[in-house]
């Protein structure tokens, strides 16, 4: 990890806020990815990157990483304009004008894959000769308890029959499978002084036998009917190496891990460098041992909570106020050592890709200086919702 005396020197003279990416930490993350996935190929997560020049330098690290996890429809077709190939749109596509926009990139050559968990998905593809993805529920179910997200209803071999067969009726060839264990790839088990570690721990072992049995059963039924599969996707950050050992998988899904924000930091399974951080200003020293700075609410999606906001980091030792947190304007820190007027704090967001939806650029620190600056999606003035 970089330290504060090397962040203050390389962003010396630049404008803040600023975000960036320590491009060793990066290359390190990615390297470790790749041996967290065992042999198999990754696909990369857009999502948790959201900056085109980023997703070209994973590519470019190895060819085990191959193709794109997208979020959008408009970003598959914007990447594809950029060059990028085999992209899987992870979330389905309901309304008509992105479908017929899809349509004709595929009708035009382009691999792009959307995402369906019902009959009723399915039917609205009807025509469009576009290649299917079915989204299987990786969920556990124990009495009283739901350990997962709600996302797709396919729990079962019967349900994943009726896709496959409305699929037919329409005319669409379903070649790939997805099931997301986002019980066992988002939530961290190693939380300091969370007593319920153990539990977290112990519902991920239940859980991952029992989504290996219907993530094999699934897959197994849909190639017995005659499905020809060309890929079985799961995981994400959190689960590389589980999901890797799952015989039915044919390839991972991988985003957060390269940019190793707050919320991946507790996994007793991996650790991640730290990649991607903010430099703000101290425009004011309210008190001693105080420091305000210029900027600071990127609070993270999903359900609130003091994880989801951004962590101070450099200079260590520097925390938030409890009772302010990280302000719209201004984000007050409590640090016992000598800040000044103008120095920067390093801070990192909790979710890695989104960031990048509160800058136009990401400086790249390289060698104790500023290497390049990329544009972010919102720097190329992309905005998928
Ligand atoms: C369908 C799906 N796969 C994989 C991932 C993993 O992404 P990451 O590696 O950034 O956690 C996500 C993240 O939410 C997802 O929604």
């Amino acid at each position: 990890m970089i330290d504060h005396a090397t962040l203050k020197a390389a962003l010396a003279g630049r404008a803040l806020p600023a975000a960036y990416v320590d491009l060793a930490a990066f290359d390190a993350n990615v390297a470790t990815t790749l041996l967290r996935a065992g042999d198999l190929p990754i696909r990369i997560a857009t999502k948790s990157l959201r900056c085109v020049p980023l997703i070209q330098r994973v590519l470019a690290a190895s060819p085990r990483f191959q193709g794109l996890m997208c979020y959008h429809p408009r970003e598959a077709l914007t990447l594809h304009a950029h060059g990028f190939d085999d992209l899987l749109v992870a979330y389905p596509v309901v309304q008509e004008a992105e479908i017929r926009a899809v349509a004709q990139a595929v009708a035009a050559g382009a691999r792009i894959t959307l995402m369906v968990d019902s009959p009723a998905h399915v039917e609205r593809l009807t025509g469009s000769g576009i290649p299917l993805c079915l989204d299987v529920d990786m969920s556990a179910r124990l009495p009283g308890l739901h350990f997962g997200v709600r996302r797709s209803p396919v729990t079962t071999v019967e349900q994943a029959l009726a896709v496959l067969a409305a699929a037919r009726a329409a005319g669409l060839v379903l070649e790939g499978v997805m099931g997301y264990e986002a019980q066992i790839a988002g939530v961290p088990d190693e939380a300091p002084g969370d007593p319920t570690n153990p539990v977290i721990r112990w519902l991920k072992s239940r859980s991952r036998r029992e989504l290996a049995e219907r993530r094999g059963a699934v897959v197994k039924a849909l190639r017995d009917a005659g499905a020809e599969l060309r890929f079985v996707n799961g995981g994400g950050t959190g689960s590389l190496e589980s999901t890797a050992a799952d015989p039915s998988v044919t390839e991972v899904t991988a985003g957060s891990a390269f940019y190793a924000p707050t919320l991946f930091d507790h996994y007793r399974a991996f650790k991640g460098r730290p990649a991607a951080g903010f430099a703000l200003a101290v425009t004011r020293i309210p008190g001693p041992g105080l420091y305000t700075c210029y900027g600071g609410g990127y609070i993270a999606s999903g359900a609130p909570g003091p994880a989801k906001l951004p962590s101070p980091y450099l200079p260590v030792g520097a925390q938030l106020l409890s009772h302010e947190g990280a302000g719209e304007v201004q984000t007050p820190i409590a640090y016992e050592g000598k800040l000044a007027l103008g120095d920067p704090v390093g801070f990192r967001h909790a979710k890695a890709g989104e960031l990048c939806e509160r800058f136009d650029r990401l400086l790249l620190l390289l060698d104790g200086g500023v290497f390049d600056d990329v544009l972010t999606y919102r720097g190329e003035g992309f905005n998928f919702g």
